[in-house]
């Protein structure tokens, strides 16, 4: 799936949609890990933004998301795990974000930070932590262009994958459905082709995986996989 085609109004993808997270890839090869990435049937490019403060890691910055804008078509996942999203939105917008996902556990304005990404054209998502009650994003279902359940404690790739944030998609998914709402639901943390079915069944629409794909010999096989499950 091209650029062109997700900002065409009429964008209905096939769920469920495939995003690697490049915090797994070979970042010395950066490039070839995208491109392979795009050439095995990814949907779109997870980005992670840490700040160490927010998370104990030190990631990307928006030099990244825009050298990887110039080497793949596909739409751009920008997961913002910082203390102060506000004040990254612009420029990573900038960079080339296409989704821009703010932390419910930092931002108290959600609908200010939701109108500051939709200024600069992108699409708001929201994410929530595996501590944080359902009901501090479920207000949002109706609103945020997608909303991030993280499956680990978010900060590094290649954690184990926490069952008991299932309910929590299950919940969305459901107060979706009650409100005709097209909201699509992201899990993100320990995904890999043996939980894929697990997660789509509870209403994932959207799959992010770094090591689940990216410590896999075959990028193509594991993302046909992960898409062919029901
Ligand atoms: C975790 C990040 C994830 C991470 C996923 O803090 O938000 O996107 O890269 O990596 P895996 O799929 O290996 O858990
Ligand atoms: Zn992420």
């Amino acid at each position: 799936m091209t650029l062109a085609a997700f900002r065409e109004p009429s964008y209905k993808p096939a769920m469920p949609l495939i995003a690697p997270s490049i915090l797994a890839a070979d970042l010395g090869r950066l490039a070839e890990e995208v491109r392979n990435v795009e050439a095995a049937g990814a949907d779109w490019i997870h980005i992670d933004i840490m700040d160490g403060h927010f998370v104990p890691n030190l990631t990307m910055g928006p030099d990244i998301v825009r050298a990887v804008r110039r080497v793949t078509s596909l739409p751009l996942d920008v997961h913002l795990m910082v203390t102060n999203p506000l004040a990254m939105i612009e420029p990573f917008a900038i960079a080339g974000a296409d989704y821009l996902s703010v932390h419910i556990e930092v931002v108290d304005d959600v609908e200010g930070a939701f109108r500051l990404i939709e200024s600069f054209g992108k699409k708001p998502a929201l994410v929530i932590n595996p501590d944080t009650p359902v009901e501090a994003v479920s207000p949002y279902v109706s609103r945020a262009a997608m909303i991030l359940v993280m499956s680990v404690y978010p900060g590094f790739a290649g954690q184990k994958f926490i069952p008991e944030v299932l309910p929590k998609l299950e919940a969305l998914r459901d107060l979706k459905a009650r409100c005709g709402s097209s909201c699509l639901l992201e899990i993100d943390g320990g995904i890999k082709t043996s939980n894929t079915a697990t997660v789509v069944r509870a209403g994932a629409d959207v799959i992010v995986a770094g090591s689940g794909v990216f410590a896999t010999p075959d990028y193509r096989a594991t993302i046909a996989e992960m898409k062919s499950t029901t």
